[in-house]
């Protein structure tokens, strides 16, 4: 996608030296930074402080880490420990792992002098197809959109909710809930997006809305708890996010409050649709709400809040009583059962285990 006139992706490789370069998530939307990681351990401090967040950016930055990992070292011992600290760094996005492993079922044959180079290159594959992946999905994902356009005679723009950020500063290019958004806009059907802001981090408001700004989609940020109103009053024609990882079974794991935009969406009859590139399946996983990592993050990103001063300084102020304890948990479980479809880069299924199965067969013995 484009800020201004120049194209970006969220990751790519320095043109003449091993650093890898990625678009700095804490800065946004006040200040568009690009942050340089010259190690593995660069790589995986910028996941776990989410300078690059999103579960599909996080398997390429992974990626990218290992890269850089044999870069300065090639031997099994750096491949074992740069695996297992990369890993570590955030638990509930599957796409890590995936990526991960992508990269050591390549390297660990080959000799310790053959793995820089074949390292930048699985990284740069992985990349290539997150893009291929999530613009596929997004073409599947605008068709839904225009069909609803259809259906509603063509007389209004369609209203989708979303949750979080799922836009391409979540993958490489393109997103998964927003691409979608992006193709049907481009082709001509008026969309307008409720942005969910997201507390605490607010990647809604921040990242969902800097993202539709830049691409010129109409769009409205609303406080997290404004979705089910809406959907009450008829203001919302669809829901569309993204996961974190999704079991065999169809149930979908995605930023804490995910959960209780379904049930509204249940509650009132609007089709509840998840995004994802495959690599966000876990195909070993069945049951979300029990075997799901959900991660815990600071209590601090729930006292406090960071933001820009009208005198154009970034500040961050405490929004809470000093002493009161808070919980902040990262993410949370949508059982298949409220999930009206998933949308992938193979087309669109059920959310269940038969659904996902149709359209990735390869998986039925994992
Ligand atoms: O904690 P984050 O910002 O990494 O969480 C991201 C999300 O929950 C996204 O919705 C998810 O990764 C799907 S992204 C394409």
């Amino acid at each position: 996608m484009k800020i201004g006139d120049t194209p970006f992706r969220t990751i790519w490789p320095d043109r003449d030296g091993p650093s890898v370069h990625v678009i700095d998530q804490r800065a946004l939307p006040h200040r568009f930074v690009v942050a340089t990681l010259r190690s593995w351990q660069e790589a995986a401090t910028a996941i776990r402080d989410m300078t690059v967040r999103g579960a599909p950016l996080i398997g390429a930055t992974g990626a990218y880490g290992l890269a850089l990992a044999m870069q300065a070292d090639p031997s099994d011992a750096a491949l074992a420990e740069s695996f297992q600290h990369l890993l570590g760094t955030r638990p509930t996005a599957v796409n890590l792992r995936w990526g991960l492993e992508r990269m050591r079922r390549l390297l660990q044959p080959l000799r310790p002098d053959q793995r820089r180079d074949a390292a930048y290159a699985e990284a740069a594959a992985i990349a290539d197809d997150d893009v291929a992946v999530c613009s596929a999905l997004g073409q599947h994902g605008a068709d839904l959109i225009a069909q609803a356009w259809t259906d509603a005679g063509r007389s209004r723009p369609i209203n989708v909710l979303t949750h979080c950020n799922a836009g391409w500063l979540a993958t490489v290019d393109w997103g998964t809930a927003l691409a979608p958004i992006y193709k049907a806009h481009r082709a001509g059907v008026p969309v307008h997006v409720w942005v969910d802001e997201t507390r605490p981090r607010n990647q809604g408001a921040s990242l969902t809305a800097y993202e539709l700004a830049a691409e010129g989609v109409p769009h409205t940020i609303v406080v997290d708890n404004v979705g089910g109103h809406l959907m009450q009053h008829g203001s919302v024609d669809l829901c569309i996010v993204g996961t974190d990882r999704t079991t065999r079974t169809g149930d979908v794991c995605n930023k804490i409050g995910t959960y209780l935009k379904a049930l509204a969406a249940h509650d009132n009859g609007v089709p509840f649709y998840v995004a994802l590139p495959s690599s966000t399946v876990d195909w070993h996983m069945r049951d979300g709400v029990r075997e799901i990592p959900i991660e815990e993050r600071e209590a601090a990103e729930v006292t406090h809040m960071t933001g820009e001063t009208e005198a154009g300084d970034i500040a961050t102020v405490r929004v809470t009583p000093k002493g009161s304890p808070a919980l902040n948990y990262g993410f949370d479980v949508t059982p298949a059962r409220l999930v009206t479809g998933l949308i992938t880069e193979r087309g669109l299924c059920e959310a269940s285990e038969a659904g996902l199965l149709s359209l990735f067969p390869q998986a039925a013995a994992a």
